[in-house]
């Protein structure tokens, strides 16, 4: 792209949010990964301002990226002139708020997964956004990882042919997130928090889901940290084209990580298979003449993604999205997932929660026309 004009990113929450301030203002690391073609990620995109209630989190981010301004006040963020993005990673039952009053300031918006968790936010987030005409990017950060990424390159470049089943994933034991984040318990679901996801995922490659069935279960951890919600789900999808695909998360487990990465996507296609891993960076398909094959991109892009440890934060991920939104906001090319993408993804990680909750399964049209898509 040609252009040499680039956005300033205000990032709201800074503890996930930090991660997107490194990715923007730091150099990367050697080795340099060949499809940046720049020391930055995101030349486009520049961090100019952070905000945090807590002082302790911006004494943090302070000291990866002491030249930017911060504040603990919101309004003062949106206030600023130099913010042109505003970039929330607040806990989940904050997003409607925190994206109606940057759209209301004017402010495009990157908004971290899941995009809201209740109908109401999703109904006056959607109103906000045709009022003020402003736009939206869901952070959806395994699209933007490298396996995944390749694993898109690959099915476009028509090499699995027609998908016609998928399988997808996202396994994470969170008795750490239990401790950091106590809010994780109380005012979010799993299907929000951790099937947003696979079910994105599902969603990116299937197109608008029709009906989804599921099943949810509490396990011992779960239990003893007095979550509100399931933290156990396997999903059965139907596409609006007849398409069918299953779903799983599991947030109490005990990790087999060599075996089973915490996010997969296999693609059954009509002329091949493909299978996109992360933590791990690898992409394995089958080539034409049946042989399987292996790419694993671990060690020459983790300095790229994981700002050079072996398995870390999102840099990679974070840095890609931005740089691909400041793109499209920069030129007018459509992108995705934007507003009524990320709503309706929102509608189907409803549908799950509500068809685990009475063992029914569960339509997508009438939550769509609830929020008013
Ligand atoms: N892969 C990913 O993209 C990814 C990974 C982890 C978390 N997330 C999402 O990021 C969000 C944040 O998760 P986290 O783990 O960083 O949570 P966290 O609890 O560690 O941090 C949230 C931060 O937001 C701040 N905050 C809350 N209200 C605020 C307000 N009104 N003004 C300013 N700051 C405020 C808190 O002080 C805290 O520092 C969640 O929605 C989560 O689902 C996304």
């Amino acid at each position: 792209m040609s252009t040499e004009r680039t956005l300033g990113v205000g990032v709201l929450g800074l503890h996930e949010g930090r991660t997107l301030l490194v990715a923007l203002n730091h150099v990367i690391p050697p080795p340099v990964g060949p499809t940046t073609g720049s020391a930055t990620r995101a030349p486009h995109a520049r961090a100019v301002a952070g905000c945090d209630l807590s002082a302790d989190k911006i004494a943090g981010a302070r000291r990866d990226c002491p030249e930017l301004f911060y504040t603990q006040d919101y309004a003062e963020l949106l206030a600023r002139p130099d913010v042109e993005i505003v970039a929330i990673y607040t806990p989940d039952q904050f997003h409607g708020d925190h994206i109606v009053q940057a759209f209301e300031a004017g402010k495009d918006v990157i908004c971290t997964k899941p995009l809201v968790n209740s109908v109401a936010d999703a109904r006056r987030v959607l109103e906000a956004g045709r009022r003020s005409g402003r736009k939206l990017l869901v952070g959806q950060s395994t699209r933007f990882f490298e396996s995944f990424q390749r694993q898109r390159r690959a099915f476009e470049a028509d090499e699995v042919g027609a998908v016609e089943f998928l399988e997808a994933h996202y396994i994470h034991r969170m008795d750490w997130y239990y401790e950091k984040s106590a809010w994780v318990a109380e005012s979010t679901d799993w299907v929000y928090l951790g099937l947003s996801h696979p079910l994105d995922l599902a969603r990116w490659y299937l197109g608008r889901i029709d009906e989804v069935f599921a099943y949810g279960a509490q396990s011992a951890l779960a239990k003893e940290y007095g979550a509100r919600s399931f933290d156990i789900y396997t999903v059965s999808l139907k596409a609006a084209d007849g398409r069918i695909a299953r779903v799983l998360g599991h947030y109490g487990l005990h990790e087999l990580p060599s075996a089973r990465n915490c996010i997969e996507l296999v693609l059954y296609g009509s002329d091949g298979t493909s299978l996109a891993q992360y933590h791990d960076m690898r992409f394995s398909y089958t080539r034409p003449d049946g042989a399987e094959v292996a790419e694993d991109m671990l060690y020459s892009k983790r300095g790229y993604y994981f700002n050079n440890e072996v398995h870390g934060m999102h840099y990679g991920e974070f840095g890609n999205y931005a740089e691909y939104f400041a793109q499209a906001l920069l030129t007018g090319v459509e992108y995705s997932p934007g507003l009524e993408e990320g709503l309706e993804t929102f509608c189907l990680m409803e549908a799950v929660r509500r068809s685990a909750q009475t063992g029914q399964p569960v339509k997508a049209a009438p939550l769509l026309a609830e929020i008013g898509l």
